[in-house]
């Protein structure tokens, strides 16, 4: 623990050996290709397979009516809605999966599927959430039973009356819509796999980009269970994936047809999306939020209220625990210390993309830190009061925590005003400050914009975590051979985090047996023990406290073999990492190795031989990492050209396992993070066409756009995880945004511009200054 270690994976990767779907090919494997709609929302007249049917090597066109056949043309979403395998009558955002075409080779599959003919009838779609609201608007979900309307649901979380009275009464108060639009999760990867059905064992195999594994076996059992797919005759492989962050944790179409389509044909078909195919489909956001923050004239903040409209598409795709529609959105209170609070959340149908994938985020947590971090900005701008003090005299202190948010969560620690301060320290607030006063004198426009973010990582507990009724814990298996060596898997699923190298570092630093000595698997439904996955910086909190847990459980063991083996009662024996000891006579030792080998060759008489241990670990509570970012940005007056000077990020996630790896994170969320500050959004026409469907236009930035990030952390354990380690994929991500925003926004303030939505893009900016008469 703690010790930079060099990734154990990169060898593979750094060599070209990774081993990803699209590497999978199998004897006599087929490809099949999707076709698309070009229309948002359409009937589907009819659909002509017959030209692509005559292409030599195309073998089958499926259709929602072959999926119908076996009830399999509608699956359930992880938040329970239904979604569209294959539609058999209409269509309901541009891009929907039609039909589905069977060839013996990728290129054959592509001019099959454009031979497919299907005739449609457009019809008007509703892109706007508000508008579909209205209540003459058309009812988009139908199929659904009792739905009499476009909302998909309503939650609400707090006091309303109090809320309300507090912001009635409050010297202050500061109000602001703030829209965070759809984004996508762009991984390096797309999203694919290849299904392979034998009809003699009846095994179902599947290699797939999936992020959860186990819970996509169950589905699958649960879903085709009629079909005589059963649990134990699935298999899914994860293996290397380019890159997740929550776009690889729903069941897409493509990977259900695949699976029928093997099913059928009785050979491995495989389905890759391509990037554009990628690009039209998975998002994540499309919050409208309207916020409204009260506070004592000298910036006591004392309520926050937020009524937001989700668009979720024409499905709800959320992978939210069941309870948690809205994810962890009721972290929206911050890192401050008040009293009351109350935030809604209407959810619609639209003709769009299916919705609520969660990017590089835990549930939502991006957009609750986005608003209530601007709030904290207006406040201060307001109130005329230098930002950074304002957060220094509303953050929770040290010695409140555990504490209980007003929304209901129970923060399990923090020091926030020791990293804001190593955070202003850093990057020298107090000249940048200076700095600034100096050049508005000049007429030029530069910003400060500091986000202190908490964020709520590692679902469980499972009493109150369930993703479709399977509960949130994780698990991991520590298998010690008899020659001390290890074998360890889990139910977790690394995208490219470096779980090989940490989970290892965790087992040796627990056992005392070398690092390298221990071989860490994941991802293989038939060898792992079952979890439900990684996503939402949850690892660290589930599946790195199941290691350390079982890793226990082995020390215990070697105990009572060490007692036997140096023939004492096992109270006189003491462990320090690596080796049992005679109390008081350090030198009668037995080392791990050595109690390993007795495990299966010479232990105590009734005890169960071996050397392996698993645990499943169900959190206590979620833990609470947080950090404190500052950034400093210049705006060209004539351009709009926005120019990131300095970012400084500290972040607190607990003891740290790998301080390299958590930097790499760090970086890597960072860039994830100035992304839809300053570059990505998608756009829709009133059509419900995509405008932005190519990386030509849809801005992922790269290294050239991304800033110099310094980085440095604090640290307060979590107090109730094993390690005291908190997550921190996700934090990084979810901070960036609204330091960036506040920063840009800062630097515009004396022009009186008091709000811009992201992404703020030079055009944006230019257009702000246009009509913001103060320019000279
Ligand atoms: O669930 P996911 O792996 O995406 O997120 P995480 O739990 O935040 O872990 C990301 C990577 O950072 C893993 O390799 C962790 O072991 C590592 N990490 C660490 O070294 N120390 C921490 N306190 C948190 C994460």
């Amino acid at each position: 623990m703690g010790h930079s270690v060099k990734r154990k994976e990169d060898a593979r990767f750094l060599h070209g050996k990774g081993n990803y779907v699209d590497d999978v090919k199998l004897p006599g494997m087929l490809s099949m290709v999707m076709v698309r709609s070009p229309y948002a929302y359409a009937k589907i007249k009819s659909i002509n397979k017959e030209k692509a049917l005559a292409i030599p090597g195309v073998l089958a066109v499926i259709t929602g009516y072959d999926l119908a056949e076996y009830n399999l043309h509608w699956m359930p979403t992880l938040l329970s809605d239904t979604q569209m395998v294959l539609p058999t009558d209409t269509v309901m955002h541009q891009s929907q999966e039609v039909c589905a075409v069977i060839a013996t080779d990728r290129y054959i599959a592509v001019d099959g599927a454009e031979a497919v003919e299907v005739d449609y009838e457009p019809m008007q779609a509703i892109v706007d959430p508000f508008k579909a609201l209205d209540k003459d608007a058309p009812l988009l979900r139908p199929d659904k039973e009792g739905q009499k309307d476009n909302q998909i649901y309503h939650w609400e979380r707090g006091d309303r009356a109090k809320t309300d009275d507090v912001i009635a009464k409050a010297d202050v108060v500061v109000k602001e819509r703030i829209y965070l639009p759809r984004i996508h999760v762009a991984s390096i990867e797309t999203c694919g796999c290849v299904a392979s059905y034998d009809k003699d064992t009846q095994k179902m195999l599947v290699y797939m980009t999936s992020q959860a594994p186990h819970a996509i076996r169950t589905i699958l059992a649960l879903v085709a269970g009629h079909v005589g797919l059963s649990e134990e005759k699935i298999r899914i492989i994860s293996p290397d994936i380019g890159g997740g962050f929550g776009g690889k944790v729903p069941v897409y179409p493509g990977y259900v047809v695949a699976i029928a389509a093997s099913f059928l044909i009785g050979k491995p078909v495989k389905w890759i999306e391509d990037r554009s195919e990628n690009l039209v489909n998975g998002f994540a956001r499309d919050y409208h939020m309207d916020c409204e923050l009260a506070a004592t004239k000298d910036g006591k903040i004392q309520a926050f209220k937020v009524k937001t409209l989700a668009d979720h598409g024409y499905t709800d795709s959320s992978a939210n625990p069941s309870k948690y529609p809205t994810g962890m959105f009721s972290i929206c209170t911050g890192s401050y210390d008040y009293e009351h609070a109350f935030a809604e959340l209407d959810a619609v149908y639209t003709n769009k993309a299916p919705g609520g994938v969660a990017y590089r985020c835990s549930f939502r947590v991006t957009e609750a830190v986005h608003a209530i971090e601007r709030m904290v900005d207006k406040l201060a701008a307001k109130i005329d009061k230098d930002p950074a003090l304002l957060r220094l005299e509303n953050f929770i202190k040290k010695d409140q925590f555990p504490y209980a948010s007003p929304l209901g969560w129970s923060y399990d620690s923090g020091d926030y005003e020791a990293t804001l301060h190593k955070a202003m320290e850093m990057i020298g607030y107090d000249d940048y400050k200076k700095e600034q006063v100096e050049k508005r004198k000049q007429g030029k426009l530069m910003g400060i914009g500091i986000c202190t973010f908490t964020e709520v990582v590692g679902a469980g507990p499972s009493k109150d975590f369930d993703i479709l009724g399977i509960a949130m814990f994780d698990s991991a298996e520590i298998r010690v051979h008899p020659t001390g060596k290890v074998l360890a898997r889990f139910g977790t699923k690394s995208q490219g985090q470096g779980h090989e190298t940490t989970y290892a570092q965790i087992v040796a630093e627990e056992l005392g047996i070398p690092y390298d000595q221990v071989e860490v698997e994941e991802g293989d439904t038939d060898t792992a023990p079952y979890g439900l996955g990684t996503y939402g910086s949850r690892s660290t909190p589930t599946g790195a406290a199941a290691a350390a847990m079982a890793a226990r459980k082995l020390c215990d063991k070697g105990k009572k073999i060490a007692a036997y083996l140096l023939e004492v009662s096992e109270e006189d024996i003491e462990w320090e990492v690596g080796k049992y000891f005679i109390k008081g006579a350090p030198e009668k030792c037995k080392t791990i190795q050595d109690i390993a080998f007795a495990a299966y060759t010479n232990f105590p008489l009734g005890m169960e031989p071996g050397f392996e241990a698993t645990h499943y670990y169900d959190p206590p509570n979620m833990t609470f990492p947080n950090g404190a970012y500052i950034c400093v940005v210049e705006v060209e007056k004539e351009t709009g050209q926005i120019d990131v000077k300095r970012f400084v990020a500290i972040d607190d996630c607990g003891n740290i396992i790998n301080p390299m790896i958590v930097e790499g994170q760090v970086h890597g969320g960072l860039t994830q993070g100035i992304a839809p500050a300053m570059y990505e959004g998608i756009e829709y026409d009133d059509e419900g066409n995509v405008l932005n469907g190519t990386l030509m236009d849809y801005l992922v930035p790269t290294a050239v756009e991304s800033p110099h990030w310094e980085t440095g952390h604090t640290i307060t354990p979590s107090p109730h995880h094993p390690l005291g380690a908190k997550g921190v994929a996700e934090s990084p991500t979810v901070g960036a945004p609204p330091a960036i925003a506040n920063a840009i926004i800062d630097a515009l303030a004396p022009l009186g511009i008091k709000h811009l939505d992201i992404p703020i893009t030079p055009a944006k900016v230019w257009e702000a200054i246009q009509a913001h008469s103060k320019i000279e």
